[in-house]
């Protein structure tokens, strides 16, 4: 089922006192909210428990990066099935900044994407591609074949808890946005390679994420085709983030 979705991914920043404040205004803002916004809070691993306790299940919760394995002698990962019982309903998977600093490549990718369904949360995949790859005149092919390699193990009955995350590296926290055009025209690719690697894609979410902030996110949430975004930089300051799931229609 295609749900609007705003997502705040706090990266390698917060604290405690953080997710006490700027939850527990979310939160308390998030029941004025009647556009039917599904509003996640992505925050450091550690900082979970203390999430999930402001956001006393009126917001949800997700996992930035999860491992590929489920248990085991992995000294500092942290597995999907621990975030499930720490309270997240979501994990981002192939975020950029893994790709490019972290090597996660489409293979394993993939193979998280199948772990984290198979722990029962909701995967928002993440992919985009760089300027070189846009000014090369490649940005839809580079992202078709991260969605179709990185989604390969997706079984039929698992694709209601499919998010995908359109995020052009080169507008993530640099103040450059896609123009709301530029996103829409990816946002309907990618519905068409979903379709073609038989997905509902009609009934999948696809977010936009890359610079969002309050005075842009109205036009960008207005296309049909972007379900909602996914947030950096303006999910760490309260209001900003509040008006950003207000933008959505
Ligand atoms: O995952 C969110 C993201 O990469 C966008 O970051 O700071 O450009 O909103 P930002």
């Amino acid at each position: 089922m295609r749900r609007k979705i705003v997502a705040g991914n706090w990266k390698m920043n917060g604290s405690k006192d953080l997710a006490e404040k700027l939850v527990g205004y979310v939160r308390s803002e998030a029941g004025s909210l009647d556009n039917g916004v599904e509003v996640v809070i992505i925050p450091p691993a550690i900082y979970i428990s203390d999430v999930v306790a402001q956001a006393a299940g009126d917001l949800a919760v997700g996992v930035q990066n999860v491992s590929g394995w489920q248990a085991g002698a992995y000294t500092g990962e942290v597995s999907s099935g621990m975030a499930v019982d720490q309270g997240c309903g979501y994990a981002l998977v192939g975020h950029s900044e893994r790709r490019q600093l972290f090597g996660e490549t489409d293979e394993v990718v993939a193979d998280k994407v199948a772990r984290v369904l198979g722990d029962g949360l909701v995967a928002i995949v993440c992919v985009g591609e760089t300027l070189e790859q846009r000014e090369a005149g490649d940005a839809e092919a580079v992202v078709a074949a991260q969605i179709e390699r990185g989604l390969a193990k997706v079984e039929v009955s698992q694709w209601e808890r499919v998010v995908v995350a359109y995020e052009p590296v080169w507008a993530i926290g640099t103040g450059k946005t896609a123009t709301s055009e530029d996103a829409q025209a990816m946002h309907a690719s990618i519905r068409k390679v979903l379709e073609g690697i038989g997905a509902p894609s009609k009934d999948v979410s696809v977010l936009y994420g890359g610079s969002v902030k309050a005075d842009n996110a109205a036009a960008l949430f207005a296309e049909p085709d972007i379900d909602g975004g996914l947030i950096g930089g303006a999910s760490l300051i309260a209001e900003d983030f509040v008006s950003i799931c207000r933008a959505m229609p």
